[in-house]
């Protein structure tokens, strides 16, 4: 990319882990164009559209046997597909005759959007404070977060993400207070975590667990895969690394976004199970909900062109860091490398969705003190040096602890990825200097 004044960066983030299949790609801007030429607008409460519609089905293959006869909701981003996803799985509690269950349990340090709803459910400290006393809040659960457990383990978690899984059965239960069954309409959380700890991956066992919990429990699931879908962690969805694609322990609701069109154009989309959409298909009859730009034609054309670009060029392989030479596998290496660093303290994540976390200490894992702005240093000092990079702070405690996010587009080159890192590196020893 090229700013205003000629400068060149290197897209290490894919912006905000949005950009996937690369940028500039002539073929998408065609397929918009086309589509806008064709039909740019219909109000999805007139008229379907063709390219709608085979889009839909093509991203129901892609989320899996699972999702055979389901539906999918186009939106205009994350945000909004996670406004619809809360309330689809309100309605479809009240259409099987469930009204007492309303609530939406969560996770503390996750992020599901920036609507009043979706940061109800969402645990972004910093991001929700001044909007606290306007937002209806239900439980959130601890998240495992293996680099700073709070259980003393020695087992890589497996018997912590129990523990933590513990915790949203009992929450489930605490709901139901006088009324049996519960409360409890559905359990939205983010398979890998995205920004907010950055590239989090769960224990073993844990996601299986929640899963086994929300479906005895009658809980819908819902995974938020808004930054890890469409590929980005090197399998279609992120929960397939969890076992979580296999029949029995699936989500029920799974939300995407962002690489969804690769930042081509807005749009975001809620795909939902077989039986959700017979509840409503069979009951009421109609989702009690809309936007005005739900399944917007040049949007979805931009989705279907993204998604056919991600198969023809084998993308997901691309990004699968657990295959031999692919760029998940470059830049899992690359970064691995920066764990020598006195202020690296953490390296972690999946395909090409990657988070290095800073320390102060790497004895005691202390944190920098906020105020240093520490990520903030070394994303300016890569931005310096011509590289994009998505610093965060708050992955401690909401406020400190700071880490940066790595989420190339799949179509990044080995000799790439070697320069960025050598950015980094630099950009690191610079930010220390500063931060000293
Ligand atoms: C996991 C997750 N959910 C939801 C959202 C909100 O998406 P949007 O910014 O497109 O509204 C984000 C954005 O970063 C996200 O990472």
């Amino acid at each position: 990319m090229w700013d205003g004044n000629g400068n060149r960066y290197l897209d290490f983030s894919g912006s905000a882990a949005v950009n996937f299949i690369g940028h500039g790609v002539g073929e998408i801007v065609d397929a918009m164009a086309e589509q806008a030429r064709q039909l740019e607008f219909v109000h999805s409460s007139q008229f379907t559209t063709r390219v709608a519609e085979e889009f839909a089905a093509e991203l129901l293959d892609f989320a899996g046997d699972h999702f055979r006869g389901g539906a999918v909701y186009f939106t205009s981003g994350g945000s909004e597909s996670v406004e619809s996803a809360l309330k689809l799985a309100r309605q479809y509690q009240v259409e099987i005759g469930e009204r007492n269950r309303h609530q939406i349990l969560s996770r503390q340090q996750s992020y599901h959007g920036s609507t009043l709803g979706a940061l109800s459910v969402s645990g972004n400290r910093k991001r929700r404070e001044i909007y606290l006393p306007m937002v209806r809040e239900f439980e959130h659960v601890g998240i495992p977060y293996c680099y700073r457990c709070a259980f003393d383990c020695t087992d890589s978690c497996y018997n912590c993400g129990q523990q933590y899984a513990a915790e949203l059965e009992h929450a489930i239960e605490a709901a139901k207070g006088t009324a049996a069954p519960s409360n409890v309409a559905g359990f939205i959380f983010e398979p890998m975590s995205g920004a907010t700890l950055g590239a989090v991956t769960p224990p073993p066992g844990y996601l299986q667990a929640i899963a086994e919990i929300c479906r005895r429990q009658g809980v819908l699931l819902i995974a938020d895969e808004v930054m890890t879908g469409m590929g980005r962690t090197g399998r279609n969805f992120a929960g397939e690394h969890f076992s979580l694609g296999r029949e029995g322990i699936a989500p029920d609701i799974l939300v995407t976004a962002k690489g969804l069109s690769s930042g081509y154009a807005p749009l975001g989309a809620v795909i939902a199970r077989r039986e959700i959409v017979d509840a409503i298909a069979e009951g009421s009859g109609a989702f009690l909900h809309g936007f005005t730009y739900n399944a917007h034609p040049i949007s979805v054309a931009a989705g279907r062109a993204v998604l056919r670009r991600i198969r023809a060029l084998d993308l997901v392989h691309a990004a699968d860091s657990q295959s031999e030479r692919t760029a998940g596998s470059s830049v899992k290496i690359a970064l691995e490398s920066l764990r020598e660093l006195d202020a690296v303290g953490d390296v972690r994540g999946l395909g090409l969705l990657w988070g290095v976390e800073f320390v102060a200490d790497k004895g005691t894992k202390a944190p920098f003190s906020p105020e240093k702005n520490f990520a903030g240093l070394v994303g300016q000092a890569c931005l310096r040096r011509g590289l994009l990079v998505y610093p965060m702070q708050g992955c401690v405690d909401g406020i400190a602890g700071d880490h940066l996010l790595v989420a190339p587009p799949a179509v990044i080159t080995a000799e790439q990825i070697g320069w960025a890192v050598e950015q980094m590196r630099a950009a690191v020893f610079e930010a220390s200097a500063q931060a000293r």
